[in-house]
């Protein structure tokens, strides 16, 4: 399958046709960005560190049934997936306290939580991606009851095989954002999971290993993404 007309250029991802209608093709670019694209930088061999982290860990969620727009790796850069109509919101689900929160809250970084959060942002980066909750989501028409109660479900599903992925490798999963679409009326998970839209610790030494080295200019960020690849057992 070869990629044809630039659909979408995202911040890191960049979206192209392909011969079949249902079907896209997703190259991951060497582009690392954060707060919301005020700070981009490339980094050698990041396009394809993500884009075979994020099958690595698709091909788990599968494995563990839960349904992702993944059909196949075309290349070190390139992915082929179901063309997805995409629900306009992020799901973010958070073991411990970090980020974000630690600005809305009261509450430092690296507090565990007593049982994981689950927050919906509405993906709008000239807003900075505002917190919306399941009344906008349907007042607004971005989904339905439905489309939320199975985007938690399956968010807090994902957490669980993951955490214990993470876990078995050393790593406390921190937290993490999905985004989900729609396919024949199907929602399935699409998007990507890598380093880039999650936080990951190591257990013994609490040393960051995902992108907070690159928003938080902490340095060695691919030499972490590529450890962190090593340790799950990602061939890279
Ligand atoms: P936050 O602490 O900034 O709300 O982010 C929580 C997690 O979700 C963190 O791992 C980063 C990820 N995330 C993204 O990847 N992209 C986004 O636009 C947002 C809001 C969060
Ligand atoms: N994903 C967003 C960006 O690339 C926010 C972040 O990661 O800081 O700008």
């Amino acid at each position: 399958m070869e990629k044809k007309a630039e659909l979408y250029r995202g911040k890191a991802k960049t979206v192209y046709a392909t011969d079949d209608p249902e079907k896209l093709i997703i190259f991951f670019r060497n582009d690392t960005s954060a707060f919301d694209g005020l700070k981009i930088q490339q980094f050698n061999n990041k396009g394809m560190i993500n884009n075979k982290f994020n099958y690595f860990i698709m091909k788990k969620l599968e494995a563990a049934g839960v349904p992702t727009q993944v059909e196949g790796l075309l290349s070190d850069t390139e992915l082929l997936v179901k063309k997805l109509e995409m629900v306009p919101v992020e799901c973010v689900v958070r073991n411990y306290t970090a980020g974000s929160i630690c600005k809305r809250l009261p509450v430092k970084e690296g507090q565990k939580l007593e049982t994981p959060t689950f927050e919906f942002f509405l993906k709008d980066d000239a807003l900075h991606d505002p917190m919306v909750n399941d009344s906008h989501i349907i007042s607004f028409g971005w989904g339905t009851q439905e489309d939320i109660d199975q985007m938690k479900a399956l968010s807090l599903k994902i957490n669980d095989v993951l955490k214990k992925l993470f876990d078995d490798a050393g790593l406390i999963l921190v937290d993490f954002k999905l985004e989900f679409g729609k396919f024949h009326g199907q929602l399935l998970l699409g998007d990507e999971f890598s380093p880039d839209g999650c936080r990951l610790w190591d257990k013994k030494t609490m040393k960051k290993l995902d992108k907070d080295r690159f928003r938080q200019n902490l340095g060695g960020v691919m030499e972490a993404y590529e450890e962190v690849a090593h340790r799950i057992g990602v061939p890279l």
